[in-house]
């Protein structure tokens, strides 16, 4: 089994790498935000205070690396380059799925290279939610908590990979009792993550009720869980599989709309990622009710090349951010939430006929 697991690992990495694995035309509807552009800021650029604080750990900026990779060869190295990189920029990461270290004692090094080279930097565990439904209970996250000293866990949802992979595990009954079961029996924050096709009000509010300390909306708009297991049915010629992944390539709910449906239902904090590309989306993301913004996909050509890459990156990322913050007048991540936004189109549509108040964000004094 853990086998089985390296291998697809590692194709996922190679794909993500190689291919085009990005939605097309789901967008993560950012574009239908407009923050509003303030031309007397009144506030000094180099003053901007970029850093946040989430479940009780101060990030240098409200930006995570989120869950790529593990238990592989390769993994070990991508794992150790984001490491260093989020260290010294003092920011977190979370890890991929830790199921194969789990099942296979060898692979731990893959995963605990990352607290190695970042002693202090927050960092994520993560285990597949479908996995609690087949076997891992309060034990195996354990270990994944103890593999990499994890300051928080993330249980990722997976059920549109699960559907269109071949070898896809689709029984998730029972998943949110067993959630609640790890939410009250380990010591560190759960964080429940999607991986790149959202996640809606109704869905949130269950996993605040059973004990979860923050969501991972992981939206749609950026990487595409169906579109990566098209390319691995490709390559085997299953003809059925690599339909189903054509099709369901933009499904999920875009980004945007899912922080706000989020955001505007549960009082835990909410990270945005799916599709975050640039400071500007992630001002946005922040301005809409994101406590913190992620991204993998981008992150994994860098880490590939090394730590200064990643760094150079995340870094521009930092810049575009307190550009925008200028821009509106919020010298604080704080002030950033205040800050009025538009928005239009069909974003505007489905919130509205979702329920949910999209006129109250135009209307915040800001500072
Ligand atoms: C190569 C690759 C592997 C991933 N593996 C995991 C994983 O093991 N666990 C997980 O929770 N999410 C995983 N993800 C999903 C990401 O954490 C994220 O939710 C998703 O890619 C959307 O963000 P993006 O558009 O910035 O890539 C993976 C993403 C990529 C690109």
């Amino acid at each position: 089994m853990a086998e089985e697991t390296k291998k697809r690992k590692a194709e996922h990495i190679r794909i993500s790498l190689n291919e085009d694995t990005q939605a097309r035309k789901t967008t993560t509807s950012f574009e239908d935000i407009y923050l509003i552009h303030k031309p007397l800021p009144e506030i000094n650029k180099h003053e901007i205070d970029l850093s946040v604080t989430f479940l009780d750990h101060t990030f240098a900026a409200p930006l995570i690396v989120g869950a790529i990779t593990g238990g592989t060869s390769e993994a070990t190295k991508i794992n150790a380059t984001i490491a260093e990189a989020v260290e010294e920029l003092d920011l977190g990461m979370g890890v991929g799925s830790q199921r194969a270290a789990i099942e296979d004692k060898e692979l731990e090094e893959t995963f605990a290279i990352t607290r190695k080279k970042a002693p202090t930097a927050f960092i994520i565990a993560n285990i597949g939610g479908v996995q609690l439904v087949n076997g891992f209970g309060l034990k195996e996250v354990e270990k994944a908590v103890k593999m990499i000293e994890a300051d928080a866990v993330a249980v990722h949802l997976n059920p549109l990979q699960e559907a269109v992979q071949l070898e896809g595990q689709t029984n998730f009954k029972g998943i949110l009792k067993r959630i609640g079961e790890i939410s009250r029996g380990v010591d560190k924050p759960i964080i429940v993550k999607e991986t790149g096709a959202g996640m809606a009000a109704e869905v949130a509010e269950k996993l605040e009720d059973v004990g979860v300390k923050a969501i991972d909306v992981s939206g749609a708009g950026g990487t595409s869980f169906a579109a990566v297991e098209y390319y691995r049915s490709k390559r085997r010629e299953k003809n059925f599989q690599h339909k189903l992944g054509n099709i369901f390539w933009e499904w999920g709910i875009p980004t945007g709309i899912s922080i706000v449906e989020v955001s505007q239902t549960v009082s835990i904090p909410v990270i945005a990622s799916g599709g975050v590309r640039d400071g500007v989306d992630a001002a946005k993301a922040l301005a809409l009710g994101a406590s913190l913004t992620s991204l993998s996909q981008p992150i994994l050509p860098a880490a590939v090349k090394g730590v200064e890459e990643i760094k150079n990156m995340l870094s521009l990322l930092i810049e575009e951010l307190r550009t925008v913050m200028f821009l509106v007048g919020a010298d604080s991540v704080r002030t950033l939430h205040q800050t009025p936004l538009v928005i239009t189109g069909k974003t505007a549509e489905w919130l509205r006929i979702r329920g949910f108040d999209i006129e109250g964000y135009a209307q915040r004094g800001g500072n």
